[in-house]
């Protein structure tokens, strides 16, 4: 899309939005701001009436002129008010639209390969940022359009006495293209600034968060991050307020205009009146009008200012929402294969390659396996091996860049991701921390059943969860976590326990992905866990993929497969692997050196 029909899309969004969220609200809402902004012209007739009348000595005249004044008062004031608290009802509403539909999107991509662009993390921060400012932008831009109306309005007044007149809010023009400019200046370097300003920012939490509190002390850091933070926002921002004070000087200069324009206009005026063109009401009225309109054009430069920025926002905002929909149209195909209820075959892996967006090599390559129904699959390889990028394309959530994954013969790419995923379970390597009471934390493993009790204690027990949750003040209603509420931290494996449980709230998934499950628990827990999951496994006969760096562990696996530098190295069961006498058997009889 060009920038300019892209501009245009994000203003009919934003007229659109009001109605969109709350049809006789916004109706509301662009009456008060439009009689708000109309005010001053009305009173300044009014006022020329009074003038008239008095000169007239019309006694009913005074009389009736100041009883509308009165009314026009009350009645504009009053709509005032009453529509105070509808404006800030709607901006809400309206906001409350747009961030829903922005989670609804974001949130639900079917795979997580738009959180890897960069583009794409700026513009859903863009939209974070300006949430407010496009929920605002309704109201905004009917205080726009009544102030327009305003100039308008007073430039035929004006014209009523100098006809040359009419052409003043013309002089306006040039500044608001100026401000448009300006607007539009500033937008891009604040776009060339973000990644200093992103960096600038993660510094700062890094500086004033709980997580990296520890080593921010431990290792002295606040200096030198206070310095890095400075520089990457002094160089963002100056670059920012540069812009913006250049393309101000433009604004500086037409305003100029505008009020040189506007001096001819009263020196118009002046002459018209001594010149007897015109009562003097009409001349009273002129004058008060032109009173206002410079303050008017101020205002309205500004207002200009803000509806740029929200209609910016809501591009952004439109933006992703494209992006987001394009994926799942891409993604999710027209008429998806059924996801089979029960694995018969297996999990067949050919050729499966994958590069992630910006790295120049591949971490996976070539790729190739069966992994049969019912199999326990351990997965095994050093750091940066591949594992849990395979992990994380049998969940679907990346796109294979390569060869493809079949599961009992159907092309993984032809199932429904979400179809596919409600038959997946896993427990990942650095599980989220989800800071709910244990057992919607543990529960929302399987959304549909997160409330059964006995599932939520079974998936704790399968887990091995059972004396952690004993000894927490409330059991199972234990608030976890106190980044977001005053509940109860946990330890790091206890933290992994919860993440496993979750994963054990699924029946019969068809493929279980475990990936170091057991990196942080004790050799008993870690015990347990695989007992425990081991039961589940003879149950539903999925296929259980599990990734570790203990041995000890694989060991027990129907299947190993040893992942190296992206690669199949070795595949087969621990006695084939070890008498092959390959990579697996050297680490093998390592690890057993140390640990026996
Ligand atoms: N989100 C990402 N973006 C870009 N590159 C990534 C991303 N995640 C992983 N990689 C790269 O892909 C390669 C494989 O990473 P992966 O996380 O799959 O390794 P792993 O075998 O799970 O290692 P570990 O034992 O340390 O968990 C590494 O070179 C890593 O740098
Ligand atoms: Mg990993």
């Amino acid at each position: 899309m060009t920038a300019v029909r892209e501009r245009v899309a994000a203003l009919g969004f934003v007229l659109a939005l009001g109605p969109r969220t709350d049809r006789p609200r916004s109706v509301l809402v662009a009456a008060v701001a439009i009689l708000q902004q109309a005010t001053g012209v009305g009173l300044a007739v009014l006022l020329g009436l009074v003038v008239e009348v008095t000169a007239n000595r019309s006694v009913s005249g005074v009389v009736v002129v100041s009883g509308c004044a009165a009314l026009f008062v009350v009645l504009t004031q009053g709509t005032f008010i009453a529509g105070y608290f509808t404006r800030l009802r709607l901006r809400e509403e309206a906001q409350q639209y747009v961030e829903t539909r922005f989670i609804d999107v974001v949130g639900t991509t079917p795979t997580v390969e738009l959180h890897e662009r960069p583009a794409w993390r700026d513009r859903t921060a863009a939209v974070r940022a300006a949430r407010e400012d496009i929920g605002q932008s309704f109201d905004t831009a009917m205080v726009l359009a009544g102030a327009v109306l305003l100039l308008v309005t007073s430039g035929v007044l004006l014209a009523s006495i100098v006809p040359v007149l009419a052409v003043l809010p013309l002089f306006a023009v040039p500044a608001l293209l100026a401000t448009q400019r300006a607007e539009n200046k500033r937008g891009e370097a604040v776009r060339d600034a973000l990644s200093r300003t992103r960096l600038a920012g993660h510094l700062f939490s890094v500086a004033t968060t709980a997580p990296t509190g520890r080593e921010v002390r431990l290792f002295g850091l606040a200096r030198e991050l206070v310095r890095r933070h400075r520089e990457q926002w002094d160089r963002g921002g100056r670059d920012v307020a540069v812009a913006e004070g250049r393309a101000r000087v433009l604004v500086a200069l037409a305003w100029l205009l505008f009020v040189l324009a506007y001096g001819a206009a009263m020196a118009l005026i002046v002459r018209a009146a001594l010149a007897g063109d015109a009562t003097l009401g009409l001349i009273v009225a002129a004058i008060a009008v032109m009173a206002q309109i410079s303050g008017q054009v101020q205002i309205l430069l500004s207002w200009v200012f803000w509806v740029l920025e929200a209609v910016r926002g809501a591009g952004a905002y439109l933006d992703v929402v494209r992006q987001g929909e394009q994926e799942k149209r891409e993604i999710v195909p027209d008429a998806p294969a059924a996801v089979p209820g029960r694995l018969t075959g297996g999990i067949t892996i050919e050729g499966l390659g994958f590069r992630y967006e910006g790295r120049a090599e591949p971490s996976l390559r070539d790729v190739g396996v069966h992994l049969p129904a019912g199999a326990t699959v351990a997965l095994v390889g050093e750091n940066g091996a591949g594992k849990s990028t395979l992990v994380k394309l049998l969940a679907g959530l990346y796109r294979p860049t390569g060869g493809r994954i079949l599961v009992d013969g159907t092309d993984l790419a032809r199932l429904e991701p979400d179809a596919w995923r409600g038959r997946v379970t896993a427990a990942f390597q650095d599980p989220a921390r989800i800071e709910l009471s244990v057992r919607d934390a543990v529960g929302i493993g399987d959304v549909a059943n997160r409330a059964d009790p006995d599932r939520v204690a079974d998936a704790v027990r399968r887990a091995g969860g059972e004396a952690i949750v004993a000894s927490l003040p409330d059991g199972l209603d234990t608030r976890l976590g106190r980044r977001s509420w005053d509940g109860t931290e946990l330890s790091g494996g206890q933290w992994q326990t919860m993440a496993n449980a979750r994963a054990a709230m699924r029946r019969e998934p068809l493929l279980r992905l475990l990936d170091e499950p057991t990196a942080s628990l004790d050799a008993q827990a870690e015990e347990r866990l695989f007992q425990r999951f081991a039961e589940l496994d003879r149950l539903d006969g999925g296929v259980t993929i599990l990734v570790t760096h203990r041995f000890t562990t694989a060991r027990a696996a129907d299947l190993i497969v040893v992942l190296a530098d992206g690669r199949v190295a070795e595949v087969g069961d621990h006695d084939t692997l070890r008498r092959a006498g390959g990579v697996y058997a050297e680490l093998f009889t390592l690890q057993a050196r140390y640990f026996a």
